[in-house]
Formats: C-alpha cells, sequence, structure tokens
C-alpha cells in the first residue's frame, strides 16, 4: 500500500465520526457521521447555533473526549499521542489565568511543567507576547489588563509550546465588536506570518469569513456537517475587505447554510 508523504498528510483527519453522550434521560448524538480534513496552512472555522457540537469536536481534537466511532488522526497520530506530543494549543472561551501571577508567569507555566529552564521560557514568552502585540506587558497582572489583552494572554500561552496546530474555541465571544476587529486583524496576520494551522469555533459569520481558508457549517440534533465553504479571498485580510462583494456572497452561503439546518419546531 502507498505511504501518504508527510506533507501531504492533513493535520487532522476525521472520517465518519460520531460521539453519542450517554444521559440520564436520554442519550446525546453531539456529533454523527462526521468527515472532516484540514490540511497544513489551513484556517477552518466552525460555525452553527448553540449545541450543535463545536466544543465537542475540537475537544475530540484535542483528546478531551472520546469519539464513539469513527476514526480521526491529528499530525497523522491518534489525538492521544498527539496530545502528549503537545501538537497543538487549546484556547479556552474564557482567558482562565492565574490572577497572583504575572502575564510573563502565565504563558510560562505550562512550560515549567515540562521542566524547560528559566531562559528558554522567558525567551519564548517574550517571543509569544510580541506576537500577539503585548511586549513589555510581561510584569503585569491579568487584572491589570482588559478583556481583550486577557484573551491575547490566553493565545501567547497557547502558542509557548510552538505548536503546529491552534485549536480555539470562541476566543473572542465576549468582547465588543471594536476590539473583536483589532484582535481579528491581528490573529489574521499571526496566521499568516507564523503558518500555522487553526481550527476556530465562532457564533459569528463575519469572523469566520474574515479570518477562514474553510468554514464548516453545522446543525444541531444530531451534530452534523452541512456545509463546506471555501473562503478563497487572498491571504492577507483587511477589514475593508468585509466590504467586497467576494465577501458578501461568501457571507450570505454561510447565512442560508445556517438557515437551512435551523429547526424552529423544538
Ligand atoms: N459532557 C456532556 N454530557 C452530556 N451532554 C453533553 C456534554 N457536553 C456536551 N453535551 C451535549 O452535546 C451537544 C453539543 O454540545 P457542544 O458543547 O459541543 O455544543 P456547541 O456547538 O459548542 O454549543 P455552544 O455554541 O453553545 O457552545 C449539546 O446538546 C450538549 O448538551
Ligand atoms: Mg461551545
Amino acid at each position: 500500500m502507498a505511504t501518504t508523504p508527510a506533507e501531504n498528510r492533513p493535520i487532522v483527519d476525521i472520517r465518519t465520526l460520531s460521539l453519542i453522550f450517554k444521559a440520564a434521560d436520554k442519550p446525546v448524538t453531539a456529533l454523527d457521521g462526521i468527515d472532516l480534513r484540514i490540511n497544513s496552512g489551513d484556517f477552518v472555522s466552525l460555525i452553527g447555533p448553540s449545541g450543535c457540537g463545536k466544543t465537542t469536536l475540537l475537544r475530540v481534537i484535542a483528546d478531551l473526549e472520546q469519539p464513539t466511532s469513527g476514526d480521526i488522526t491529528v499530525n497523522g497520530l491518534t489525538p492521544e499521542a498527539a496530545r502528549l506530543k503537545r501538537a497543538y494549543g487549546y484556547v479556552f472561551q474564557a482567558p482562565a489565568l492565574y490572577p497572583w501571577r504575572t502575564v510573563e508567569r502565565n504563558v510560562t507555566l505550562p512550560l515549567e511543567i515540562i521542566g524547560l529552564d528559566k531562559t528558554e521560557r522567558q525567551r519564548r514568552s517574550a517571543q509569544q507576547l510580541a506576537l500577539v502585540g503585548l511586549a513589555g506587558f510581561e510584569k503585569k497582572f491579568p487584572w491589570q489588563l482588559s478583556g481583550g489583552m486577557q484573551q491575547r494572554v490566553s493565545i501567547a500561552r497557547a502558542l509557548a509550546f510552538e505548536p503546529d496546530l491552534l485549536l480555539m474555541d470562541e476566543p473572542f465571544g465576549a468582547l465588543d465588536e471594536i476590539t473583536r476587529d483589532h484582535l481579528n486583524s491581528q490573529l489574521s496576520r499571526l496566521w499568516r506570518t507564523t503558518g500555522k494551522t487553526c481550527v476556530f469555533v465562532t457564533h459569528s459569520i463575519s469572523e469566520a469569513v474574515f479570518l477562514s481558508t474553510r468554514i464548516v457549517v453545522m446543525s444541531p440534533r444530531p451534530g452534523r456537517i452541512l456545509d463546506v465553504i471555501d473562503c478563497d479571498l487572498p491571504r492577507e485580510r483587511s477589514l475593508e475587505m468585509r466590504e467586497s462583494q467576494r465577501f458578501q456572497d461568501i457571507a450570505a452561503r454561510v447565512r442560508h447554510g445556517l438557515a437551512e439546518g435551523h429547526s424552529y419546531d423544538e
């Protein structure tokens, strides 16, 4: 059997994957027959109504949930092996920073746990904080920062392992629109300049179109993929692009997909 060369291998490869949560009353099919391949350098957004399985899918990739059936590989490995090799960084919806540690020492905490020496920890922290636009804030405490800045610290922390794959669950969901625009521009630049592969959960159509190379539209009960939309805008994105016809057309297709999957009878 011919083997696939490493460079052509998808970073995430999911085949007919299902996940059923066994609840006390009746089981919940959170994911049903999911097929998805994410290639190196892709920026894939998962969009869909509340409860359609976006977080569950991200958690399966991160080995935080076990599928009931189907196959998944991350970097060609089982999710467990990929997790043990620290193949990905995970950004949660809430920044989850320790208030008694400085910004720098929040970013370096996971590096302390894996036993990196202090010089290397500080080098990585400085590098990642600069990438998210927080150079000079190393000695501040989280409570001295705005919500958007705290979320950027949590992105720097996820980047500190230097993973090729970044998993983000609605990282900007709680922020105002102007701050979100700013962070979207910054994240887009970070993605473009570092060549990382990103899987990003959002409820915002315009955020998904702005950031992504592909948009996965999901529907709930059972959680399925309804549509996968190529977002063939130039890699270098500007906020003004949102007014372009191409941007509007892609956004309209996402909106239609979401409307089709939405059931009002429950
Ligand atoms: N640990 C669990 N046990 C039982 N059911 C669960 C569990 N986690 C999630 N679910 C159910 O699985 C479905 C998918 O949940 P999930 O959190 O993945 O949705 P989501 O798309 O991320 O929603 P939201 O946009 O609200 O964050 C929901 O019906 C939810 O109630
Ligand atoms: Mg969720």
